[in-house]
């Protein structure tokens, strides 16, 4: 049996738009930061007696085919016995917190260990992507840079995590499913919304700002581009047909209590991916003023505290947050294919 954990990542200049065709390729390039502690498990098994996999998610969360991946990641690593999969998560799942980039990330390690050859990292980055493209990006730690391309360059880590010890916020405003999974959004996006062409060329300017600010560490550099990538994100999404509106009243709000925190000499910047939640990055040293700050808006339940964050590991057991009451019981899930993320 293996255990391997990942964690999410946020993007500070976004991911939003496949290229058309085939092949999982993103339209643009993105560049996030992998998040210490809001993390998923993955435990694989061989079935030696079972004709067939059998994969589970526990609490179920509404990811994407799961089974389907398995079967793609196991023709694609030389993997013949059948496998028993399960994936847990220690974070509200598919609310746009990237549950399903941990999960995905975790998963692929996990199930790199049963490779007939051990596959390369680029390699490991390009099978993640398939399940969900921003799960490429947690397959490294610190800031992570994933452009569009087959090669051994395309996910790039441009600084370790102990390179800027950052804090960021998370402010949950909602725990159910995105309404329309990122997959159907980036679609629509792409073939509705007259602002699409304009959207990646301006984040192109926004990688290169973002990159230099991580290098320089100017937090000011960083929190305004970042700020300005999302809602740009956002407007081209809202200018879909039908329109696409991931957020709530609760967001609105944390928005603007953030620009009333920098308006008072605090340097806090948020982002947002595809759904209703806040992310808040600051120095550590103001963080506890931010959090409490962003705790006591109304319509936020709970602010989740994290950090840079490293790569995925292998573990020798379920790690202690799965241990204590989110795995099903002996027998557990049968296999079944989990709706859209
Ligand atoms: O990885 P996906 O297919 O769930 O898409 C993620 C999209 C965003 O989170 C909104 C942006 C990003 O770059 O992570």
């Amino acid at each position: 049996m293996t255990w391997a954990v990942a964690n999410a990542n946020v993007a500070l200049v976004k991911y939003w738009g496949r290229a058309p065709g085939a092949g999982h390729q993103p339209a643009g390039t993105s560049l996030s930061l992998t998040l210490d502690g809001l993390t998923s498990g993955a435990r694989v098994e061989e079935r030696p007696r079972a004709a067939a996999d059998r994969v589970a998610w526990a609490p179920p969360g509404p990811v994407a085919d799961l089974g389907r991946f398995v079967a793609r990641a196991r023709a694609q690593l030389g993997i013949e016995r059948p496998l028993d999969a399960l994936v847990v998560s220690n974070f509200p799942v598919a609310a746009g917190l990237a549950s399903s980039a941990s999960a995905y990330a975790a998963l692929t390690t996990a199930l790199a260990a049963f490779a007939a050859d051990p596959p390369s990292g680029d390699r490991l980055a390009a099978l993640a992507r398939q399940g969900s493209g921003s799960a490429c990006r947690s397959m490294l730690g610190g800031f992570v840079q994933w452009r569009p391309g087959d090669d051994a360059g395309a996910v790039t880590q441009v600084a370790p995590a102990e390179h800027w010890p950052l804090a960021v916020l998370v402010a949950v405003t909602g725990t159910g499913p995105k309404r329309v999974p990122s997959r159907e959004g980036m679609r629509r996006t792409r073939t509705t919304s007259p602002f699409f062409d304009a959207w990646l060329t301006a984040g192109e300017a926004d990688l290169a700002a973002v990159r230099e600010a991580v290098r320089s560490r100017d937090l000011t550099t960083l929190g305004t581009v970042a700020e300005r990538n999302a809602l740009r994100m956002h407007a081209t999404a809202l200018g879909a047909d039908p329109p696409l509106l991931y957020w709530e009243a609760a967001t609105v709000a944390v928005i603007r209590e953030v620009w009333r925190l920098r308006e008072s000499g605090v340097p806090a910047f948020f982002t947002i991916d595809a759904g209703p939640q806040v992310k808040v990055l600051c120095e550590p040293g103001d963080s506890r003023r931010v959090e409490r700050a962003l705790a006591a808006v109304p319509g936020v339940l709970r602010v989740l505290r994290s950090r840079p964050g490293g790569a995925p590991r292998i573990l020798r057991e379920a790690p202690a947050w799965a241990a204590s009451g989110v795995l099903p019981g002996p027998g557990g899930e049968e296999a079944r294919p989990h709706g859209p993320a």
